[in-house]
């Protein structure tokens, strides 16, 4: 049975009811997280309670919890649920009006809603084992806040469908420049003659939490050099390695791009280098 949190308490999922009048389910009104635990050791819990915070000030959500207070919810569904890989999912609305009116009401108590749900287990930093993930690309036609980690994520879906019914694991976006923002559901990188790549952060892309850690681990170790700049959609095709980060892949390694293969179509050195390090430091955070 799952247990999820909602607004106060731990019930049974099946017992858990929001009011349809909420502004999360009207207006996909709200900020969202989700958080890695492998075996009760949650990652990076810090950072991701700073961006939903971030976030919740962002859209003007007055909602004040401490990160000890998320921390205390978090660690009991992971108790509630059984350790394992676990991906929390922490989601605050702006709550329950009642009418549908599309300026934010005064008032109104946020709803908060919690759950626990299995990830994959951590990739371990060998070619040989790797899942090499295959992606699509496409415009990207999202919002311009794509910086706020937001509910509303209908653009992302849409995106991710397109991907998946080509039988992709992903799908690469690209702006009107051609330049790379990110996949679908995660951040993306290129590697070329052993750097690595990614867009730089703006309000085109989500400042993911495996982003920041991978990012600070490599700077730390200081043997894989890293740019942050635009990335074409040629650069893209002529890459040596391309990944994509996110809280429950940790770095994925991309084989193929739009049925065309990466570099020589395998599993790439630079990734297993920078999985490893990743796997030594993400518990840092
Ligand atoms: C659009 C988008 N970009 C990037 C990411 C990766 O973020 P994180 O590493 O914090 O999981 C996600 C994760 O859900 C995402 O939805």
């Amino acid at each position: 049975m799952s247990i999820v949190f909602l607004n106060d308490s731990y019930m049974p999922m099946e017992e858990a009811k929001i009011s349809p009048m909420d502004r999360g389910f009207l207006f996909g009104d709200g900020i969202y997280e989700v958080i890695p635990s492998y075996d009760g050791q949650l990652v990076g819990f810090a950072p991701h309670i700073e961006r939903m915070k971030n976030g919740m000030q962002e859209i003007g959500i007055k909602f004040d919890w401490s990160v000890d207070k998320w921390r205390e919810v978090t660690e009991g569904l992971i108790e509630k649920n059984g350790r394992g890989n676990l991906g929390i999912y922490l989601h605050v609305s702006r709550g329950t009006d009642s009418k549908r009116f599309h300026a934010y009401p005064e008032d109104v108590a946020p709803t908060i809603f919690a759950f626990a749900f299995e990830i994959a287990a951590a990739p371990v930093a060998d070619k040989a084992q790797a899942k090499g993930y295959k992606v699509s690309t496409t415009r990207d036609l999202r919002w311009e806040r794509c910086h706020i980690k937001s509910t509303s994520l209908l653009g992302n879906v849409m995106h991710f469908q397109q991907g998946f019914e080509q039988g992709a694991n992903e799908t690469l976006l690209f702006n009107a420049n051609n330049e790379l923002t990110e996949a679908s559901a995660c951040n993306a990188y290129i590697v070329k003659d052993g750097v690595v790549v990614t867009p730089p952060l703006d309000n085109q892309i989500l400042p993911g939490i495996t982003r920041f850690m991978l990012l600070d681990i490599l700077a730390k170790d200081g043997t894989i050099k890293v740019e942050e700049r635009a990335i074409t959609m040629d650069e893209v095709f002529s890459a040596d390695e391309v990944w994509v980060t996110s809280s429950s892949k940790e770095v994925a390694a991309v084989v193929e791009v739009d049925g065309k293969p990466v570099g020589d179509g395998q599993v790439g050195d630079v990734w297993q280098a920078a999985q490893k390090l990743y796997s030594a430091g993400k518990h840092n955070y």
